[in-house]
């Protein structure tokens, strides 16, 4: 044995330490290639744990075992042709001996050696259910510490009209008003939560709030930005799952994996489109691969803001700055939603199959000979032989090469319904998009534009069944690599779907893992779901949530006001079956709930936010709630639950706006166009321009709250929108057609629901008079305020009601909360 074994011998037969043997090798030789800026063949070896890892193609280290470690391999120049480092000089025969001893001794890591301490964030605490539980208790008790007293409970019409508002989203009317202050019974107030919690209107009101966080809209986005006719459907779904008070953790799950519970019905499919209201770009030229990508970020890191209020996001690229997320935890979240697939469904509702299935042999035998007539199935057929081949070898004929790029943008799964021959999409799609050869001929372009036409016709008249956009697992097994730098294209290390390492670990199981992700998620040890849920309440109750930044729950985010309320809240909400309306209820019953929201002297420098609650906050209606109100108030709303999506009017130089006109905007017809704003089409290039002035959100990423701007638009929208000369014509149409005994008060009643005051009463008065003597001497103008009097009514009367409407309307109160 020569003296340098012997020495090499004794300096790595002690315990190998990683920080002070191995990694000062790896540092000197190998991190510029595999560290943090460079990552060949997705290996990092700058940090132990993903050394341990290996790269894409597998582990490089076998710990144990440095013989069968291809690193060592490699350094040693074992491995046939590679060496490494590639150039350069070569590693010592010492530092290689030191390698190989630390893998034989299991490759310790300080992970391994020192365990890192659990991150000691507040939220990723276990959820404790505190002594002293009580909304009331909890938020006087930090009141009184600061030498604070409660305000007094607000009177009872304001009561009625914040609770009608918070719970349905519509004004009450003055009947339920009348009701309501005639209610001497002492659980008045409580019956009233009862009857709102069970309107119909709840769960229209709540779904707003989920089509915000769920990103929500009628079309795909990007430029071309298509029509979605079938995305209302799963809007549909929610709105009733809420309605029913479906249970968060079932809400949860099914909206995660609805499709992989054993036996999913046709509904528990529809709540997997959830997923499906992400971005879609069907350009043709697209790459698939990238948007594809794209795609499936977004439905990660979209769950990870809703159910943990994350910003997961943040490590797509590199590890997170400031929260303890790495690139491997954004990769593990992503690899659930790698491995499923878009898939779309006939989801009808009740009553849409009986007449579906009595006319459809009728419609098949019409479709066949159509379709006969004019020789689209051997035309189809040829198409469908040379468009396969394209697929097969691209590269060989260009507009070939573009037909099959057009086809993968717009048909989901082309080549699997190539292949097995399927159905009427493919044809469909045939007839509109023949491919180049077909296309330059006139006779055959003549034939299908006739097809086309005849089959359009034939479809008109034959009753649809109600489709979904849902998600389903893709058949072939999918592997997902950490994209180093956040590139799709540039491919790290495998990784396995997995929760987040600093929370606690899924349910292991035979379930497929997105199951198991979405039972994790509604699990009693999460610490996120249930704070992160029951704060976004207490947001739209109170105005801001107990954490301020209700999207992130992180170290970036404020940290709770009252951080035993809000897990007294989380427990309470999962002891209660996760009921949502058991904790609405328990939020609006509360005295805090039911406080004035006038503001105080003795609060203005204390607490200008209104943090700590010794008030109720008075809040500018959401964007949809101030036209709900203007339709309720006029009599004019539609108050059908459910169903499509409506265009009311709209600027018509907005709907120019969009791209080429590819969607136009065709005014619904009929009562549609007074149904409640969470219905109207939301068209991503050019959202409706009311709603947006008042702060809906752009649709494109999750919110958790919405902005509450100010801006001078906002006055001029109320002013001018065709909507509110609209709905003033119709309330002052309906003040005369109810023939109140006072046209004035009844005005004021249907749009504050309370009535004037005195004062009130003598400047709606003069107002009146002033605008009777202005339309008296102008018939043409009051001709125009109010074009359709009632038989009998002065027009210059008539139009002074209008204007009287229109003043009410846009009062500060009227789009106000108190
Ligand atoms: C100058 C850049 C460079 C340096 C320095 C370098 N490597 Fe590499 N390494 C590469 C490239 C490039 C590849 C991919 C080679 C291939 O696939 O043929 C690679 C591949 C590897 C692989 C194989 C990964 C796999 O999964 O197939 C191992 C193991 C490896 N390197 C270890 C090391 C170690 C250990 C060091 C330092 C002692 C090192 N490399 C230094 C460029 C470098
Ligand atoms: C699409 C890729 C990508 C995403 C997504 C991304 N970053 Fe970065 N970020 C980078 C790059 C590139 C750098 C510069 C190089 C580096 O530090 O790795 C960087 C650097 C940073 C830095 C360091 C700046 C400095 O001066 O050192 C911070 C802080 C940061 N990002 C925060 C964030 C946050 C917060 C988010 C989420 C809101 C985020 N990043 C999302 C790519 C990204």
């Amino acid at each position: 044995m020569g003296i340098a074994t012997l020495v090499l011998f004794a300096a790595v037969a002690s315990p190998v330490d990683y920080a002070r043997d191995v990694e000062p090798i790896l540092r000197r030789n190998c991190y510029a290639c595999h560290g943090s800026m460079q990552q060949m063949n997705g290996l990092r070896l700058d940090r132990p744990e993903d050394a341990l890892r290996g790269s894409h193609s597998g582990p490089v280290i076998v710990a144990g075992q440095s013989a069968q470690s291809k690193l060592i391999q490699m350094v040693s120049g074992q491995a046939a042709g590679k060496l490494m480092p590639p150039a350069g000089a070569r590693l010592t025969a010492a530092e290689i001996a030191t390698l190989r001893a630390w893998i034989d001794q299991g490759a310790p890591t300080p992970i391994t050696q020192h365990p890192r301490p659990a991150p000691s964030h507040w939220a990723f605490q276990p959820i404790r259910r505190p002594a002293a539980p009580g909304i009331d208790t909890m938020i006087r008790a930090t009141l009184q510490a600061k030498g604070l007293a409660p305000s007094p409970e607000a009177d009872k019409v304001t009561l009625l009209r914040r609770l009608s508002f918070d719970l349905t989203g519509l004004p009450p009317s003055p009947a339920e008003v009348d009701a309501f202050l005639s209610d001497a019974r002492p659980d008045a107030y409580e019956r009233v939560v009862d009857r709102l919690l069970a309107s119909p209107h709840y769960g229209e009101k709540w779904a707003r709030h989920w089509l915000d966080l769920a990103r929500y809209a009628d079309s795909d986005g990007y430029e071309k930005d298509l029509f979605r006719p079938s995305a209302w459907r799963w809007r549909h779904w929610a709105i009733e799952a809420l309605n029913r008070d479906m249970p968060f953790d079932q809400f949860t799950i099914e909206q995660i994996a609805g499709d992989l519970l054993p036996g999913a019905t046709a509904d528990q499919k529809v709540a997997t489109g959830f997923h499906r209201n992400t971005l879609k770009n069907r350009e043709a030229g697209v790459n698939r691969e990238e948007t594809r990508f794209e795609e499936v970020l977004d439905q990660s890191n979209t769950v990870a803001t809703v159910w943990l209020g994350l910003t997961v996001r943040c490590a797509q690229c590199h590890d997170h700055k400031y929260d303890p997320i790495t690139q491997k935890d954004h990769y593990q979240l992503f690899a659930f939603f790698n491995s499923a697939e878009d898939r779309d469904l006939d989801a009808p509702l009740p009553g849409e199959m009986g007449p579906y299935l009595r006319l459809r042999p009728e419609y098949e035998q019409k479709r066949r000979a159509v379709l006969e007539e004019y020789g689209i199935p051997a035309l189809q057929a040829r198409w469908e032989t040379r468009i396969l081949r394209a697929m097969d070898h691209p590269g060989k004929d260009l507009d070939w090469d573009f037909s099959v790029t057009g086809i993968r943008a717009s048909v989901d799964h082309a080549e699997r319904n190539l292949r097995q021959g399927q159905g009427h999409r493919l044809t469909d799609y045939f007839v509109s998009s023949p491919g180049p050869d077909n296309a330059k001929d006139k006779e055959v372009t003549a034939k299908l534009r006739q097809a086309r036409e005849k089959l359009r016709e034939l479809d008109r008249t034959f009753p649809a069944l109600s489709r979904a956009l849902t998600i389903a697992e893709d058949p072939a097994p999918v592997k997902t690599c950490i994209a180093v730098r956040g590139d799709y294209r540039r491919k790290g290390v495998e990784v396995q779907p997995a929760a987040p390492s600093f929370l606690p670990p899924l349910p292991a199981g035979p379930e497929p893992p997105r199951m198991r992700l979405a039972r994790w998620l509604v699990s009693r040890d999460n610490p996120l779901t249930a704070r992160v849920a029951v704060n976004r309440m207490w947001q739209e109750f109170f105005g801001a949530g107990l954490v301020r930044t209700s999207e992130d729950f992180g170290t970036q985010g404020e940290r709770p006001t009252h951080p035993e309320l809000l897990d007294w809240l989380a427990a309470e909400f999962m002891d209660h079956g996760w009921s949502m309306k058991y904790m609405h209820r328990l939020m609006v019953t509360s005295a805090t709930y039911r406080q004035s929201s006038r503001g105080r002297e003795d609060l203005k420098d204390q607490d200008p936010d209104n943090r700590l609650l010794a008030r109720q906050s008075r809040l500018r209606l959401p964007a949809e709630l101030i036209r709900d109100a203007a339709l309720a108030a006029s009599g004019l709303l539609y108050p059908v639950v459910g169903g499509k999506s409506v265009r009311p009017v709209q600027p018509e130089s907005v709907s120019k706006l969009t791209y080429s006109n590819g969607a136009p905007w065709q005014e619904s017809e009929g009562p549609d166009r007074y149904r409640r704003g969470l219905y109207v089409h939301y068209q991503r290039t050019s959202p409706y321009p009311l709603l947006v002035n008042f702060d809906e959100p752009d649709s494109n990423t999750a919110c958790t709250r919405r902005g509450r701007s100010n801006t001078p638009l906002q006055a001029l929208n109320l002013l001018n929108d065709p909507v509110f000369l609209e709905t003033a014509q119709a309330l002052a149409m309906r003040v005369v057609a109810e023939g109140a005994s006072d046209r004035f008060e009844r005005m004021f009643r249907l749009c504050l629901s309370r009535p004037p005051d005195p004062a009130e009463k003598d400047r709606l008065a003069t107002f009146f008079d002033r605008q009777k003597t202005i339309f008296q001497k102008d018939p043409a103008a009051a001709r125009q305020v109010a074009p359709a009097p009632a038989p009998g009514v002065d027009p210059a009367e008539a139009a002074s009601l209008v204007a009287l409407a229109r003043a009410l309307i846009n009062l500060d109160e009227f789009i106000t909360r108190e």
